[in-house]
Formats: structure tokens, C-alpha cells, sequence
């Protein structure tokens, strides 16, 4: 408003009083001014910590010996542990009895197990998704859209979301419908720890996750305007696939609170989040629980959503939420909704 009636004023002067000289700016500031966008959108370099982007590297050699995991009767060698059509099963105890297609796949279709990425137990890692206690209708839905090609990443460089839509194309109806059952029939457990910080670790890329540096490289740095979400046990989450290793996802203080405001009023900017998501953000039907999952998997899907490339059958009902949210609000939006806790239940 204060900048409005300046350039008024200064309008109304110069047009009266001075030269041209001085019309000419005043009039370009004015249109500069109104030709911008009301709220700036999100830009891919802002989110550019939600991707983790990695540069190839060579795989961990295999040595032949055995490992175990706290808590667990198997062992397994490294190639076991990441085998693509049928990875270490570390829990059995933890899940109910996988399908074919989550145990093992089907490699003559190019169709990695579903729990090589996202575990037997679903709570996935940051740079895939959580798949637990998804709806079975929603989460059909999703592999449907991924098949009609209107579900895919807004960052091109993002090739796992492009391994998993080949997934889908590749995928029965029936095994679609096996893993949407196995998935949604168990619970959800607490797997983010959100901390609100300054200063972060620092930390190298690596197959699409965030990994803190040790010994001499160990240091800290600002954390600016990003989220960082790291493995609490970098080893077994980044070569053992520990699937009771969560994650820590630090974020910039502030984020929750200011967060919590646009997703409980909508803040002029956007819908409440409960209206459709449920009262405790748990999911509604078709509509998927949002609550504590990750917020770099949540902030792609924002922005998804906002760039158009995530475009199903039930997505335009998101389109009135994201329209206007900045990479700002998609930070403190993400780093609330990851933050809520999650109550324990009977496992699986
Ligand atoms: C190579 C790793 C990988 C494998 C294997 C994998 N996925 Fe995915 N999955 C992903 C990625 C990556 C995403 C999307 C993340 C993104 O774009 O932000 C995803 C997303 C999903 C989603 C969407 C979740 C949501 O909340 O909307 C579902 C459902 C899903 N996968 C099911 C499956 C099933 C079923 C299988 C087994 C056939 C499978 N995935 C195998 C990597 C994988
Ligand atoms: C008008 C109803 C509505 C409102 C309000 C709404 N959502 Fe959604 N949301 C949906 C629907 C429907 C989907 C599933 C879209 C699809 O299938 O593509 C969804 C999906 C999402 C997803 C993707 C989840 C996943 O598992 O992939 C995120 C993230 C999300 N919403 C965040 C939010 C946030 C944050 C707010 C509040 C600021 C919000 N939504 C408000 C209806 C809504």
C-alpha cells in the first residue's frame, strides 16, 4: 500500500511538474510493480534440497561376509541385503506376509520389489515414499495415474520417480490391487524426528539422500532456507536398508510454527489442510494421511502439483492449495506436517 501511493504521488507530480525525464522510470517502476506475479511460486533451486540430486557412484563392493541388525535373527551378505528382486526380509516379525510382487518383484518384467525402496514395512525413505496405511483406493489410484502418464516428477533429473512409473506400467491389475491391500492393512509408525536449528551438519549427496559427513570432513554450516532429513543410522539405512531406522529432518527455526499457521488457517494463501485431509491429518478416504511423513517426499509433491506434472484424477482438488505457495511456505508447511507426532500402535 505505502509503495502504491508513493508511486501515485510521484505519478501525479511528475506528470504536472517534471520533465519526461522523470516520467519514464516512475512508469516502469509502476508496471514492473503490478506485472509481478501477486505471490511468488515455488523454483526448483529452492527445492533443491528436497530432490538430493547425487552424482554417480561406484556401489560398495561386496565382500562375502555376513551382518545382522539389532533385533534380528537374519543374516546377510551386502548383495543380499540390496538384491532388487527379493532384498533382505530383516523383520519378518514386523509385517504381515508379503505378496510376490513386494517380496520379489518381477524381474522378467524390469519390476524391482516393492520393498527394496519403500521396506516390507512401507515407511519408505525420504527419496521415494512412505506407502504404509495408504488407502487401498487411493493408492490405486496413484499407480493408475503413474500408468496414464499423469503422475511424475517436476524435476526431470528425479529418475527413481521415473523407475517407479515404469513400475506401474509394467504392473497387473492384480498385483496393483495385492500390494495397495498388503500396504494399507498396517499401521504407520513415528519415523521423522524434526528439529528446528541454525546450523546443520554438513553433508554429501548420495543416491538421492542427505548423508553427514564423518570424521575429518565432519563440520557444520548454516542451514539458510532448506530442509535437511538425514539417516539416524547412516550405515544401516544407506547399505543395510534397516527398515527401523528412521530419519531426523532438520529445518529452519521457526518453520513449524509459522507452518502450523498456514496449514491450520490457510493464512490467505492457501485451503486448511484438515478440511480434506482429516481433522489429525490422517487421510480421509481418498484423500492420503499426510501426517508425520517426510517432508522432502511432501515438498515434491507440492510442488508437483503446482508445476502440473502430478495431474490424476483427484489432483485438481489440490490445485486451489498450491497455487500460491512460495518455496518459503512449502518449507514451514512441510517442516509442521512432518513434525506431528504419531501415536504408537500395535505392529504390524
Ligand atoms: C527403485 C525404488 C522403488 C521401487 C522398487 C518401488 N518404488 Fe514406489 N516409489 C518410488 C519413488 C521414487 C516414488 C515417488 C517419489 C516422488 O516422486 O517424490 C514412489 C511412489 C510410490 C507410491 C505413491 C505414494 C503416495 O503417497 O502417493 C506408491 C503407491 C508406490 N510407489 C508403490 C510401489 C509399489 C506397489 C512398488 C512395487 C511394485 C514400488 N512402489 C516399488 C520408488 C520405488
Ligand atoms: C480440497 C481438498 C484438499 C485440501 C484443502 C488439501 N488437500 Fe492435499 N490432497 C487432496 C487430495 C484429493 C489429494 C490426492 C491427490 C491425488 O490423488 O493426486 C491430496 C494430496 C496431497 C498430498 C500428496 C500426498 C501423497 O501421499 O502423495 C500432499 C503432500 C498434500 N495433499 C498436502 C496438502 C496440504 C499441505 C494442505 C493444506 C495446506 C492440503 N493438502 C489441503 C485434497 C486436499
Amino acid at each position: 500500500m505505502y509503495l502504491c501511493s508513493v508511486i501515485k504521488q510521484k505519478q501525479f507530480s511528475t506528470i504536472s511538474t517534471l520533465s519526461s525525464i522523470l516520467l519514464i522510470p516512475s512508469v516502469t517502476v509502476f508496471f514492473f510493480i503490478f506485472s509481478m506475479p501477486l505471490n511468488a511460486q515455488a523454483t526448483i533451486e529452492e527445492l533443491d534440497w528436497a530432490y538430493a540430486i547425487s552424482p554417480a557412484f561406484p556401489p560398495e563392493e561386496d565382500d562375502g561376509s555376513l551382518h545382522s541388525l539389532p533385533g534380528s535373527d537374519g543374516m546377510f551378505t551386502l548383495d543380499e541385503a540390496r538384491n532388487r528382486f527379493g532384498p533382505a526380509d530383516w523383520y519378518p516379525q514386523d509385517h504381515l506376509p508379503m505378496p510376490p510382487i513386494v517380496a520379489v518383484g518381477r524381474e522378467e518384467a524390469g519390476i524391482m520389489a516393492c520393498s527394496l525402496c519403500h521396506y516390507a514395512n512401507g515407511q519408505g525413505k525420504p527419496e521415494n515414499a512412505s506407502v504404509v496405511a495408504l488407502a487401498p483406493e487411493y493408492f490405486i489410484q496413484q499407480l493408475h495415474d503413474m500408468r496414464a502418464g499423469l503422475r511424475s516428477s517436476a524435476n526431470t533429473a528425479k529418475a527413481n520417480t521415473f523407475n517407479m512409473i515404469a513400475f506401474a506400467v509394467n504392473m497387473t491389475d492384480e498385483e496393483i490391487r495385492q500390494a495397495a491391500e498388503y500396504y494399507g492393512a498396517m499401521n504407520w509408525d513415528q519415523w521423522i524426528e524434526v528439529v528446528e536449528t541454525d546450523i546443520v551438519p554438513l553433508t554429501f549427496r548420495r543416491g538421492g539422500l542427505h548423508i553427514p559427513l564423518e570424521g575429518d570432513e565432519a563440520g557444520e554450516e548454516p542451514i539458510g532456507r532448506r530442509i535437511i532429513e538425514m539417516p539416524v543410522d547412516p550405515e544401516g539405512t544407506e547399505l543395510w536398508r534397516n527398515p527401523r531406522a528412521g530419519f531426523r529432518a532438520y529445518v529452519p527455526t521457526g518453520a513449524v510454527s509459522a507452518g502450523e499457521l498456514l496449514a491450520t488457517t490457510g493464512g490467505d494463501k492457501t485451503i486448511a489442510c484438515a478440511v480434506c485431509h482429516g481433522e489429525e491429518l490422517q487421510g480421509l478416504g481418498l484423500v492420503p494421511p499426510i501426517r508425520g511423513r517426510s517432508p522432502s517426499y511432501l515438498a515434491r509433491q507440492l510442488f508437483d502439483f503446482q508445476q502440473g506434472t502430478r495431474d490424476g484424477a483427484w489432483s485438481p482438488l489440490m490445485d486451489a492449495v498450491v497455487k500460491n505457495l512460495s518455496g518459503d511456505d512449502i518449507i514451514n508447511l512441510t517442516a509442521y506436517i512432518a513434525s506431528l507426532p504419531i501415536e504408537p500402535q500395535d505392529s504390524p
